[in-house]
């Protein structure tokens, strides 16, 4: 009888036993299929590598999950999730960084064309001949001139050269003009305290500068050096917004939108000679949108007049400015349905907080309209239909991470959107916006900061890869084979020269 109980009781415990480890067994399964199955949707996760691809991964992957693993337990040493200007120096220093800077990342398709160099590039321009100054209160404006200028100033215009040289101390003197070439100050979360602050700084950056860049051999020099910041940058070809302000001469010339346009060509061209394996530019003509139909629909006229002149150069239109201040599309819906037969659009959308609103709801009009890509779409996360539908339509999401942490939208680019579109597979290209007004590389921060800041811990070597890759696939270039091939042999080689110690 005492056997027949042991016996009951073991056969009891161990059919117990095998119901719980069933059970976990089953679980354990679900969650790695659930974790699979997110692994597989993410952007990139179509991308196979290469033997030799695959011991880079292992070198970045290292590098990354050791700064992401020290931010878990010691968040404040996260240096990406603080303030840009707080870390923009230091990550320079680190090897991932360096990895980033050298692999080649494809095209620029969102970038504002007089915001790309840095303040010291600025600083530099300033020491050109013949730039006059006025020094208002708290501000200054700038002309090339050949005698005293007769514009208005409400001190009194000197040669620039003059002023710094009487000034007593030139490193000073430079050090305090720099000022006013860049947002970036030491207590940003003290200063810029709401959106419109920091975006009227902002904009009072572009026509402070105005008068220095709109001299036209300055502004063909600035474009030519902003092209060779982006070959350092390893980035091949651009789409460039731009107003195409008026430019002036010493000799009293003001020319038209279409001269600056012409100009732009004119560079580009130029540059493509003196650097073959650069593949040149398009334009996006991106005036302003604070302004009324008939202004619009002269920007439209301006637009075809440059797509007839300058065959092939023109990529499209967009209007640009504060969302949230500006008019919405929709208001110019009649001109922009009938400038579609002729114009591709690029529009700026949904750079916004807002939800509901008219800036969130520009990418309706945006998508209605045929839009190409979409500049931003920051707020598209909170609009599943529009999230379908640009899936359907394919329209790449046009992503500027940084510009949106120092521009107001986001604090920690851990929550920013684009962690999201990267999840779900959306078409993303990773761009820069404005990166001289902050100090940044034309492309590499953006990269680095969405790599280690935004995307999974799990995003890896194919993240990168796709969205170098995306940047030529979504851009307007019409022999896409033919630059993607070259992406993939400088793909390869820098592959090589990581793996041989190069970083
Ligand atoms: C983070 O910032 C600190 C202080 O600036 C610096 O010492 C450190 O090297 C940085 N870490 C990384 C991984 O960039
Ligand atoms: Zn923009």
């Amino acid at each position: 009888m005492w056997l027949v109980i042991v016996y009951l009781l073991f056969g009891d415990a161990q059919l117990v036993l095998s119901t719980v480890s069933d059970r976990y067994e089953n679980v354990i399964n679900e969650r790695d299929t659930l974790f699979k199955k997110e692994i597989d949707m993410m952007l990139g996760s179509d991308i196979v590598l290469s033997d030799s691809e695959e011991k880079v991964n292992e070198i970045i992957i290292e590098l990354k999950h050791r700064e992401l693993d020290t931010g878990l337990l010691e968040p404040g040493q996260f240096n990406v999730s603080k303030h840009f200007f707080e870390y923009k120096e230091t990550i320079k220093e680190t090897n991932l960084f360096k990895i980033i800077k050298r692999m080649p990342k494809g095209a620029i398709l969102h970038a504002h064309d007089i915001a790309i160099l840095s303040p010291d590039y600025v600083l530099g321009l300033t020491y050109s001949e013949k730039l006059y100054v006025c020094f208002e209160e708290d501000d200054v404006r700038f002309l090339f001139s050949k005698d005293i200028p007769k514009d208005t100033c409400g001190t009194r215009w000197q040669l620039l050269r003059d002023a710094r040289f009487s000034s007593g101390n030139v490193e000073k003197f430079d050090a305090e003009l720099k000022k006013y070439f860049t947002i970036v100050i030491d207590n940003p979360e003290e200063v810029y305290t709401d959106i419109n602050i920091v975006w009227s700084i902002f904009q009072d950056y572009f026509v402070r500068f105005s008068g220095i860049i709109s001299y036209k051999p300055v502004w063909e020099k600035y474009f030519y050096d902003a092209l060779k910041a982006l070959r350092d940058d390893n980035i091949m070809y651009l789409e460039i917004r731009s107003t195409l302000p008026q430019l002036y001469d010493l000799e009293g010339n003001v020319f038209d939108s279409l001269a600056t346009a012409q100009s732009y060509k004119d560079v580009s061209d130029k540059f493509v000679i003196d650097y073959p394996d650069f593949y040149g530019v398009k334009l996006i003509y991106s005036p302003l949108r604070l302004v009324d139909y008939s202004t619009v629909k002269s920007y439209i006229e301006i637009a075809k007049n440059i797509d007839n002149k300058i065959p092939g150069f023109l990529a499209g239109f967009d209007l640009v400015g504060q969302e949230d201040l500006g008019a919405p599309i929709k208001y110019f819906l009649p001109q922009l349905v009938e400038a579609g037969k002729y114009l591709k659009f690029f529009f700026h959308a949904g750079e916004t907080n807002w939800n509901g609103m008219s800036p969130d709801e520009n990418i309706f009009d945006a998508i209605v309209l045929g839009t190409q890509r979409i500049g931003h779409g920051f707020a598209l996360a909170k609009h599943p239909v529009l999230i379908e539908e640009i899936k359907k339509r394919d329209i790449a999401i046009e992503v500027n991470v940084i510009s949106n942490a120092v521009l107001g939208l986001v604090k920690d680019v851990r929550n920013h959107p684009l962690s999201s579109y990267l999840a779900q597979n959306l078409p993303v290209v990773l761009s820069c916006d404005d990166p001289g007004a902050w100090e940044a590389d034309p492309l590499s921060h953006d990269f680095y900061v969405t790599f280690v800041g935004v995307a999974n811990r799990h995003a890896d070597l194919k993240l990168l890869k796709k969205l170098a890759l995306n940047s030529l696939y979504y851009s307007t270039l019409k022999d896409k084979d033919k630059i993607i091939h070259e992406f993939e042999i400088r793909w390869i080689r820098f592959i090589d020269s990581i793996l041989k110690g190069n970083y």
